[in-house]
């Protein structure tokens, strides 16, 4: 999610949860061609991370596909979901629904280059283009070169909603999403959209093969402690929230070495104490002390003193 799930976020995500696929933000081909950062970068300890790509050029596509296996990205998601004004001038994002050949031909180059599996996440509509015909056609012109469809179970307005708008005014529509896999069953199907709780996910689950989690886990991390146990049945303890927050400690000192500011890494964390006496004010204290020069964990630890 862009500007949420940067490189920081995932790392305190892959502290909660060991077993999730983690995703990056949007990442365009263009920023990766000729940006002056590095939009590749990511720790070690991400895996299994997916790098989201976001591009309508088959070629340069191809290309960033390459590179991020180079640099050890476990998958490639192509992004023909984002609705942005920004995002639609660039040709990217939800308007490819419209343009299945072009994401096709994408796929096939992307998947010729790389050995790591190409992945899409979708709307189930764009504008008018919201029949279920018009997405079994949109798939079945994919289906050749991926098996893997994560659709966000409602469809986008390409305009007239902002992007916030498009997460929450068209309606979910999850029975269309299980229609998918029970029409296309040799396909890997996740569904995502408006999931928030584990007895959601294990509903879910019945009738698709994955589920993808955003606003929630972002917002509520604790949700992601509990995936590892309930959802993927395996036995390591959970660990609670004030462990999450010291296991950090380590990377955040490397960070900041590395010229990092506090801020950037804790805004990922201030929701994990959501409920608790104190919460507000761990928010408070890190919102008012962690961008300020020379912060380090003991910052971090002073604002846990208000958790009870
Ligand atoms: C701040 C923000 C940024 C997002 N950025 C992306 C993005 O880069 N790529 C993408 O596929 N979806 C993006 N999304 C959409 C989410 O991935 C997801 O499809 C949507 O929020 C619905 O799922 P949810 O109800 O679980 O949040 C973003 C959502 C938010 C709130």
């Amino acid at each position: 999610m862009l500007d949420w799930t940067d490189k920081h976020c995932r790392y305190f995500h892959r502290i909660l949860t060991k077993q999730t696929l983690l995703y990056t933000e949007m990442v365009t081909t263009g920023a990766i061609l000729f940006g002056k950062g590095d939009y590749l970068a990511f720790n070690n300890e991400e895996h299994p991370v997916s790098l989201q790509l976001g591009g309508s050029d088959p070629k340069a596509l191809a290309q960033c596909a390459k590179l991020a296996q180079e640099r050890g990205y476990d998958e490639i998601n192509l992004n023909v979901g984002c609705p942005s004004d920004r995002v639609q001038n660039g040709m990217f994002g939800a308007c490819l629904m419209g343009k299945a050949d072009l994401v096709a031909n994408s796929i096939a180059l992307m998947q010729d280059q790389v050995d790591i599996p190409v992945t899409v996440k979708t709307r189930i509509g764009i504008d008018d283009l919201d029949s279920y015909d018009f997405l079994c056609q949109f798939i079945e012109k994919l289906m050749p070169y991926t098996k893997t469809f994560i659709v966000h179970a409602r469809k986008a307005w390409l305009s007239g909603l902002s992007p916030k708008e498009n997460r929450e005014v068209p309606p979910l529509d999850y029975d269309r999403v299980y229609k998918l896999k029970q029409d296309y069953p040799d396909l890997t199907i996740a569904i995502n959209g408006g999931i928030k709780t584990i007895d959601e996910i294990k509903h879910h689950l019945k009738y698709v093969d994955g589920v993808m989690i955003g606003r929630e886990a972002y917002q509520n991390p604790l949700l992601l402690t509990e995936i590892d146990t309930k959802i993927f049945g395996t036995h390591t303890p959970i660990i609670d929230p004030l462990s999450a927050i010291r296991a950090l400690y380590p990377y955040i000192e490397q960070q900041l070495m590395k010229g990092a500011q506090l801020n950037h890494i804790m805004r990922h964390t201030l929701g994990i104490f959501n409920g608790r006496k104190g919460a507000r004010q761990w928010r408070r204290y890190l919102s008012e002390n962690a961008h300020k020069q020379g912060a380090g964990v003991e910052v971090v630890e002073q604002a846990l003193t208000f958790i009870q």
